[in-house]
């Protein structure tokens, strides 16, 4: 297993040091496009796996040459959020990024399993998949792991319970109309909603919604990294080990939920081929509408690219 990250930044070196400690491949390979940052962050990487964690062989380049042959692709690269931003102020700036990053991997890889990081996701997701002309079961957006993660901490919180017995789900894109589906959110089997009046529901649903910018206005100068890192690593990991798990990521829907041709988180089966099945869920109205919404937003943002990736 080879797995390339590109983007040295806050997300991919933490993802690629989280892989190398759970020795998910044989290789990490760290391409970015600033000399010696890769390089210096990867070996630095690699030298702590001889403090007794890993054998991963860690190492970091700016040439996409050495993303050759890669399993896995884990793209992180482009710009954060800063104070006052929001995830589609970063849309042609780093579709513009993705479409140049995506077009070198593929010249090296011929079948790899793509991550997406980078934002605005759901729309970066799309173009990845439109450049690499791969299948879109390989072609993954990361976005709603990280905020069902968000969603699961904040009520465990509430509740003061072990955040392992919280289940639950958020879909649509990874933006502020995202859907926190709380018919289908549980601690260890009990609904949600017998635990908490909805008033402190809608309080965590609200904050979940707001989970990246209350990151973003605390380190002021880029946005959350470690739970973003952690969660591209779960769904690598379902990938790497086939273990069919059940998580919302970025798809490309063909009317699931009423939705076509548009990229939107929603629940699916990851495993060795990547997206290996797409969950339908029964939503309630309100929920199907704001999924919906969410997936408008996607396909008016992925519309407005049609010039710069035809
Ligand atoms: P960062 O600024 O720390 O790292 C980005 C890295 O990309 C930098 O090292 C930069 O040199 C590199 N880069 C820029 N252009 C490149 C190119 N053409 N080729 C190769 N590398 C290039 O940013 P951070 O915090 O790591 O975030 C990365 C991206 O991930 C951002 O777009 C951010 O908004 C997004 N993100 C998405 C999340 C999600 O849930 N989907 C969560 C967190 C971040
Ligand atoms: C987050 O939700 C910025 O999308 C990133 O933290």
């Amino acid at each position: 297993m080879k797995i390339t990250v590109i983007g040295a930044g806050n997300v991919g070196a933490t993802a690629a040091l989280r892989i190398a400690e759970k020795q998910l491949a044989k290789e990490v390979v760290l391409i970015d496009i600033v000399e010696g940052v890769p390089q210096g962050k990867a070996l630095d990487m690699y030298e702590s796996g001889s403090v007794g964690l890993f054998d991963t062989c860690v190492w970091g380049s700016n040439d996409y040459k050495d993303s050759a042959d890669s399993d896995i692709i884990l793209i992180t690269a482009g710009l954060a959020r800063k104070p006052g931003m929001t995830r589609e102020d970063l849309l042609m700036k780093n579709a513009t990024i993705i479409k140049g990053v995506t077009t070198e991997v593929m010249k090296y890889s011929k079948n790899p399993i793509i991550v997406m990081v980078s934002n605005p996701v759901d729309i970066m997701t799309y173009v990845a998949w439109k450049v690499s002309g791969l299948p879109k079961e390989r072609v993954i957006g990361m976005g709603g792991v990280l905020d069902t993660a968000r969603y699961k901490t904040f009520i465990a919180e509430a509740l003061n319970v072990s955040m392992q017995d919280i289940s639950a789900l958020v879909l649509g894109g990874h933006g502020d109309a995202m859907v926190p589906v709380v018919n289908y959110t549980n601690v260890s089997g009990i609904p949600l909603t017998e635990l908490l009046p909805q008033d402190k529901i809608d309080a965590l649903v609200e904050r979940t919604r707001n989970g990246g910018i209350e990151i973003v206005n605390y380190l002021k100068t880029g946005s959350a990294f470690y739970a973003p890192a952690a969660s591209a690593v779960e769904m690598i990991e379902a990938i790497v080990k086939d273990r069919k798990r059940i998580l919302p990521c970025t798809t490309l829907l063909n009317n699931q939920y009423g939705i076509e041709d548009v990229f939107c988180g929603v629940p699916v089966k990851l495993g060795k081929n990547g997206i290996e099945q797409i969950l339908e869920l029964n939503l309630s109205a309100t929920e199907l509408a704001g999924l919906q919404r969410s997936a408008t937003i996607v396909d008016e943002n992925c519309k407005s690219l049609n010039e710069l990736i035809g």
